[in-house]
């Protein structure tokens, strides 16, 4: 269940860019890891904005608490797929963690009307037929989606659910 480190600066600052568009928003993070982006988040919050950040590795949640206590993040010990479905719809989705194909659908339908969903770790320019993520982000119909690069060598998927 565990893997993957912390989100590079450069999706930290798209993501703080993107909550900070988001007033009176509600934001969630699947998969906290060690607190990296949940920082960057909890920084840029609106004040009238909410955030929760899911992680189901009991040492990382209990990293992650300890480095957001000061912030306004509420982190949960938990898979997301068990808790967050309650707790939506949502206007930013950070998708960071518990990434199976089968999850995109559900991720998805978690999105409010406008919302974000925001999927990074990817390798640039790579076709949409054959890998899950890219399917899921441009092949679904309740999302209009782009590719971005974040590094010359890494790159994002953003996709904003329509109206
Ligand atoms: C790439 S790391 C997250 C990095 C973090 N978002 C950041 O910006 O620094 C992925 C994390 O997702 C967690 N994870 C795995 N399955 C998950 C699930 N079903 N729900 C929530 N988190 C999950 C892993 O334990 C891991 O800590």
């Amino acid at each position: 269940m565990t893997g993957g480190g912390s989100s590079i600066p450069e999706v930290q600052e798209l993501l703080a860019t993107l909550v900070a568009s988001k007033p009176g928003g509600r934001i969630a993070e699947m998969g906290t890891a060690f607190g990296a982006g949940a920082r960057a988040i909890a920084e840029a919050l609106p004040a009238d904005a909410t955030f929760v950040t899911v992680e189901p590795d009991p040492a990382r949640y209990a990293e992650a608490s300890a480095a957001l206590a000061r912030t306004r993040a509420e982190v949960v010990n938990a898979r997301w797929e068990d808790v967050l479905p309650a707790r939506g719809p949502f206007d930013l989705i950070f998708f960071d963690g518990g990434t199976r194909g089968e999850t995109f659908e559900l991720a998805i339908s978690l999105l409010a009307p406008g919302g974000i969903l925001v999927k990074d770790d990817l390798t640039p320019g790579g076709p949409v037929a054959g890998d899950p993520v890219r399917e899921a982000f441009f092949q679904d119909q309740r999302l209009v989606a782009v590719e971005v690069l974040t590094t010359a060598s890494t790159a994002a998927i953003v996709g904003v659910r329509r109206p």
